[in-house]
């Protein structure tokens, strides 16, 4: 089965290359000719292709990752307005395309001016930060990053991050839709996708970035921002049953320094499902918290990246792999991995999604199973030492999604059906397919990975 399901994501791969001016820039989102949604799945996504690049690398062509990498850098150069609005310097798009006029090629990027919804992705800057990352460890070529232009996106980047706000947080403050759930589902504040991104890029960018002055202060102040960042995250996202039972008997209403509850958690606030759920052990990190507010649903990538990027404690890792053991077929049930857990539904999915009919209960981002999300699985069990678990989704993928013509999600609460709206030929389901069959057979590529090293 493994042979066959790897020949067929490979020529998925190899046929969702884009060329520009020759070059190969990318890979388009899908090539389903029958594709029932949005016709931008025709560009290169920055968070897609970064599951393509791992793979180019992986098989020593990293051509087409270092074109990439200029070409979105690139992109940045543009002056652009948005309703009127100068998009910052650090922002990147979120996708772009290569338009044909007679002879000529031009490339058109999407910093969320044409986007559903007008998204502006926070993640695309932090990928491409961590891509780079990938490519100097993977190539040894450090000679790119320290190029003028890239040490100036670089610092862009940061700039832009660190920028003062009237924030009191180290966590990252971003609108709803800013990352790969990118339609509301009422991930706005401080969604725990962005910060383990966002964790990943500091700890790349100290590494990247030339200690001369002005990156000196800039490096300083993003060390310091990581370390902040990470001990918030340990201890203000966790949530295991000792913890839950800590704030079920929470005092509320705590004035000034010393409090246990200092985000003023109610806990009836805290949805009625958890308490049945949440195992004895295993552990996570919630979706989202803030004043006043714990969003206890279980985002697969956040946590998965946190684990890659060495945002949690060894401890904290261990409970991660523990739940999916214990909670296996809610978080992969027959197609691995959900990306989040619960669904919102009734009332909650109406105020939450905006009423999104592609978001319904159990459907794409709201519960929906995302082959995509395979690869981050494979590599955070394999960083785990839990092998075991990541031998065990991989069968699961190499049963159905070659067969089934690779999906870009499924349906349903164990994920059997697939997505109702799903393109075929999703390209990186198909990558993710073929990087973690690598993960599996060349374990030691975790050390790209920022953070590589880190077990607290
Ligand atoms: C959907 C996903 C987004 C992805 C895009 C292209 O919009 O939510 O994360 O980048 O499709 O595959």
């Amino acid at each position: 089965m493994t042979d066959s399901a790897l020949t067929s994501a490979r020529s998925v791969l190899e046929q969702a290359i884009l060329s520009y001016r020759g070059r190969p820039v990318g890979t388009v989102a899908a090539r389903d000719p029958k594709a029932l949604a949005a016709d931008n799945y025709s560009e290169c996504f920055i968070r897609d292709f970064v599951v393509s690049a791992l793979v180019f690398l992986a098989d020593g062509k990293p051509e087409i990752v270092r074109n990439f990498l200029e070409t979105v850098l690139e992109l940045c150069g543009q002056e652009l307005h948005i309703e009127g609005h100068e998009i910052q310097p650090g922002v990147m798009p979120a996708s772009f395309r290569v338009e044909r006029d007679g002879g000529e090629e031009h490339l058109i990027a999407d910093f969320g001016n044409r986007a559903i919804g007008r998204v502006a992705p926070v993640d695309a800057m932090m990928w491409w930060a961590v891509v780079l990352h990938i490519y100097v460890e993977a190539t040894g070529d450090r000679a790119l990053a320290e190029r003028e232009d890239f040490q100036r996106g670089l610092q862009a980047i940061l700039a832009l991050c660190l920028k003062g706000s009237f924030e009191i947080y180290p966590t990252l403050l971003v609108p709803d839709a800013s990352f790969m759930i990118d339609r509301r589902m009422g991930v706005h504040g401080h969604p725990l996708e962005i910060q383990a991104l966002f964790y990943g890029m500091l700890h790349t960018i100290g590494d990247l970035c030339s200690a001369d002055p002005p990156a000196r202060d800039l490096i300083g102040a993003a060390r310091k921002r990581q370390a902040a960042l990470r001990d918030y995250v340990r201890e203000c996202y966790w949530l295991d049953l000792d913890r839950l039972t800590r704030i079920h008997r929470f005092r509320t209403e705590e004035f000034g320094d010393g409090s246990e509850n200092i985000l003023n958690i109610h806990p009836d606030s805290l949805p009625g499902w958890i308490e049945a759920w949440i195992p004895d052990r295993g552990g996570y990190l919630v979706g989202n918290v803030g004043p006043g507010r714990m969003d206890v649903r279980f985002f697969a990538q956040g946590n998965l990246l946190a684990v890659l990027f060495g945002l949690t404690t060894w401890a904290q890792t261990q409970k991660i792999m523990d739940l999916y053991e214990e909670r296996w077929d809610d978080l992969v049930g027959a197609m691995p991995v959900k990306i989040c857990y619960a669904a919102v539904e009734g009332e909650e999915w109406r105020v939450l999604t905006g009423g999104d009919p592609k978001n319904v209960p159990w459907s794409y981002h709201n519960g929906g199973n995302w082959p995509v999300l395979l690869w981050p699985f494979v590599a955070a069990c394999i960083k785990a030492e839990r092998r075991d678990l990541a031998e065990r989704a991989f069968r699961i993928a190499d049963e159905r999604l070659a067969a089934q013509v690779w999906p870009e999600y499924y349906d349903g609460r164990t994920g059997r059906l697939i997505g109702r709206r799903a393109n075929l030929n999703q390209v990186w389901s198909a990558a993710a397919f073929l990087f973690a069959h690598k993960l599996l057979e060349r374990p030691e590529l975790l050390a790209w990975f920022p953070g590589n090293l880190a077990r607290e």
